[in-house]
């Protein structure tokens, strides 16, 4: 083990330099072709098999001796936001940028693939590497898995990584239990009947519907759900009306709800929808609702999570370990562990204000205080090679 820690350091500056190259030539949500590009041919150049089972992304295999199998994930996507750090490895795409950290996600996991592959004759079974398309659209981990990325061999264990800026770096934050957020969007076209500002009795008001409903709406939280349970309810957008002396025929509004428990998620969506129908309908008013489930829960098995913490102390390789908060961001990663529950999403910290390293994720000017990246290589290593050591 010590001698894997120490190659990871040894490898430092290949995984700067990656992660600044995939940080120069940021792509969008299904569009990571040149980023598809790097990532296979790093791969292959190590010797390590690549399959392409769709078309952007790739999923590695690393074969030791039989055994189990534990899959590594690193999502590979950009997101829309015009860059603002300055730095000289700056976005050379206008508007597109790695304010995500996905950058850092793909380049520790190369690296560590090129470490296990150096030593797949100590690994009894094998390594399987996620690099996952499109998190951002909360797509991605679907699309790999509908083409068939858990099978063939299927994954008995899983993890995945992602920087965050909220904690020091090279700290690992690990969750157990429920760790992120489901996330459901929803979208709302209350119609009514049109007319004269002046004459409101002659018509029937979508905008006061609307109103109502949405004031409803914000009691659920606050009087149908424990207090003690994680939820969000936020009305992101209201659109209706075109002048002051016309009432409209039509108001919409929009927004998102996140939990951390899925019979919660279920209990809200029916009330979501009896406030949405049975409210406008008490003014006249008839609502269309168009409700989408996105990402599940992200429940880290706790017997996983303490697997890593073991392994960690053992390899020693970490700053810090701090058992943190769920958060109600959403992760795709949730998908996988639906059908690997032993697993983890866990939390690499970058955050360094000496450098300016202090910007949240999707800011334009979030960075990462790069010193942290062979800690989450170093934790991709020692997990994988833990979990398929022999007897
Ligand atoms: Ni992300």
């Amino acid at each position: 083990m010590n001698e894997l820690m120490k190659r990871v350091f040894e490898l430092k500056e290949e995984i700067i330099s990656l992660r600044r190259q995939i940080h120069e030539n940021p792509e969008l949500s299904f569009e990571e072709r040149e980023t598809t590009e790097i990532i296979t041919s790093y791969l292959k150049s190590h010797g390590i098999e690549v399959l392409r089972p769709t078309p952007t992304g790739a999923v590695g295999l690393i074969e030791g001796k039989r055994g189990k199998t534990i899959a590594l994930r690193a999502d590979i996507d950009a997101l829309p936001v015009k860059e603002e750090t300055g730095l000289p490895y700056s976005s050379r795409r206008e508007g597109i940028m790695h304010a995500c950290g996905h950058d850092a996600h793909t380049a520790m996991l190369l690296v560590a693939a090129r470490i296990l592959q150096e030593n797949r004759e100590k690994l009894h079974g094998t390594v399987k590497l996620l690099f996952q398309p499109a998190e951002e659209k909360a797509a991605g981990a679907l699309q790999l898995i509908k083409a068939g990325a858990l099978e063939d061999p299927r994954p008995d264990a899983i993890m995945g990584i992602h920087v965050w800026p909220y904690s020091d770096a090279g700290s690992i934050g690990y969750t157990k239990g429920p760790a992120m957020a489901s996330s459901d969007f929803f979208s709302v076209k209350i119609k009514g009947r049109g007319g004269h500002g002046a004459y409101p009795h002659n018509t029937i008001d979508p905008v006061n519907a609307l109103v109502h409903t949405v004031s409803s709406l914000n009691s659920i939280v606050g009087r149908t759900v424990n207090p003690l349970d994680s939820v969000v309810l936020s009305v992101t957008t209201i659109h209706a009306g075109t002048a002051g002396n016309i009432i409209p025929e039509e108001a919409t509004f929009g927004g998102t709800i996140r939990t951390l428990n899925e019979d919660t998620r279920k209990k809200i969506e029916r009330l979501f929808k009896s406030i949405v129908t049975k409210v406008p309908e008490s003014f006249g008013a008839k609502s269309e609702i168009d409700y989408k489930n996105t990402t599940k829960v992200v429940y880290n098995s706790p017997e996983f999570v303490d697997f890593v913490a073991s392994v960690m102390d053992k390899a020693g390789i970490f700053k810090k370990r701090e058992e943190l908060p769920p958060t109600l961001g959403s992760e795709d990663f949730s998908f996988y562990l639906e059908k690997v529950p032993f697993g983890a999403f866990l939390r690499l910290g970058v955050r360094n204000e000496a450098i300016g390293a202090v910007h949240g994720l999707h800011s334009p000017k979030f960075t990462i205080d790069e010193e942290a990246l062979p800690y989450g290589t170093a934790l991709h290593v020692a997990v994988a090679y833990e979990f398929l050591k022999g007897e």
